[in-house]
């Protein structure tokens, strides 16, 4: 049934290599994209249109993005190509090449993009507020209130060119800067917020790994109670704390069916010290088999990348469960 379907939004090629210190080769980043694309992933954050004083890594996103719109990318299934921007000079950096490169993308108002044969890759625009004042000033630059401002400027002119949006809300679960003390009516209130600018989807970023089981649990019922429906609703774990399943567990029950996550656990949080990172797509693969659900992505093929980016990175595979599949 429809019920056993869940979606898994692939973010290692942006959050899980956004932090890397080393500069990572625009041409071993199209390669993981293109990787991820054949394992039956449907959705992949390919990169992030933010200041480049601030995230160096990201500078090549416009590459990407060009590369994405020109080159045939296999993929088994129809894909989506998501891409942060913080404010609407980031979204018109965005808007510049998808304009230079029509026809090459479906668009919500022209899904005849979408015939003729070939599917074309959707496009998405992703903003991220966060759920408290420090880790908004640290990531952005301003408070809650000015970024819930920018977004809805970003949210409409990408309705515009008909993009999906996606809203995230990091640091709900906990902050780096005030601990566990965030408090998840606000995070409710932000999430209305963007609903109301138009985000089509809200991800719940626990950006520390500091959520748990119980807390989980309350925020879902918080937003239950403000009137989101869990199908607008997406849940990013972050494993630090080893609780990013028991907390995906919870959530399904509260009949989340869209997940974070990335391959070999990619990305970690630049104010979280030794933070470990996302929680991985093997794991979060091999724990939806184990329950039934579908996700429609190939573990084993999963498993290679995730080993092979590690190897890239010159860093040990951050899955559990990619190095029990390889005995590794
Ligand atoms: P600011 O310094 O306040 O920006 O930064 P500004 O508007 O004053 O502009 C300063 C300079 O940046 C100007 O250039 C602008 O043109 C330029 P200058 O005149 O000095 O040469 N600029 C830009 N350049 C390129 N692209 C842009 C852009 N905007 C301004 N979009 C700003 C404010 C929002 C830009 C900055 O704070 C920023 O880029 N922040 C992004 C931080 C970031 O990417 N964080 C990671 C993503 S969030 C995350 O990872 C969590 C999440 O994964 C969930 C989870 O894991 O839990 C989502
Ligand atoms: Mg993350």
């Amino acid at each position: 049934t429809s019920n056993n379907k869940v979606k898994l939004v692939e973010v290692g090629p942006r959050d899980g290599l956004q932090n890397e210190k080393k500069t990572i080769p625009l041409a071993t980043k199209i390669d993981l994209i293109e990787r991820l694309a054949r394992t039956g992933v449907s959705t992949i954050e390919a990169g992030s249109f933010v200041s480049p004083k601030w995230v160096p890594q990201m500078a090549n996103s416009s590459e990407i993005l060009e590369h994405l719109l020109q080159k045939k990318v296999q993929a088994p299934v129809p894909m989506t190509y998501s891409f942060l921007a913080p404010n609407t000079k980031g979204l018109q950096n965005c808007a510049d090449i998808l304009k230079a490169n029509p026809e090459t993308f479906s668009t919500q108002l022209d899904p005849r993009a979408d015939g003729n044969g070939e599917p074309k890759p959707a496009m998405e625009v992703a903003v991220f507020a966060a759920a408290t004042e420090s880790f908004s000033q640290k990531n952005l630059n301003c408070d809650i209130q000015t970024s819930l401002e920018r977004f809805k400027a970003v949210i409409q002119d990408s309705k515009a060119l008909g993009l999906r949006v996606r809203a995230y809300i990091s640091v709900v679960l906990g902050c780096p800067f005030e601990g566990f003390d965030v408090d998840p009516h606000k995070v409710a209130e932000i999430a209305t917020d963007l609903l109301e600018s138009g985000a089509d989807e809200i991800s719940l970023g626990d950006t520390t790994g500091m959520g748990t089981a119980p807390r989980t649990s309350a925020l879902l019922r918080c937003m239950s109670a403000a009137g989101i429906r869990t199908e607008d609703i997406a849940m990013h774990f972050h494993d630090t704390y080893g609780q990013a399943l028991v907390n995906t567990a919870v959530s399904l029950e509260h009949g989340i069916r869209t997940f974070d996550s990335s391959v070999g656990g990619l990305g970690g949080c630049p104010y979280s010290p030794g933070a470990t990172g996302n929680v991985s797509t093997e794991n979060m693969v091999y724990f939806m088999e184990t329950l039934g659900m579908d996700t429609g992505i190939d573990l084993d093929a999963m498993t290679d990348i995730g080993s092979w980016i590690s190897t890239e990175l010159g860093k040990s595979n951050g899955s559990t469960v990619g190095k029990a599949v390889l005995g590794a």
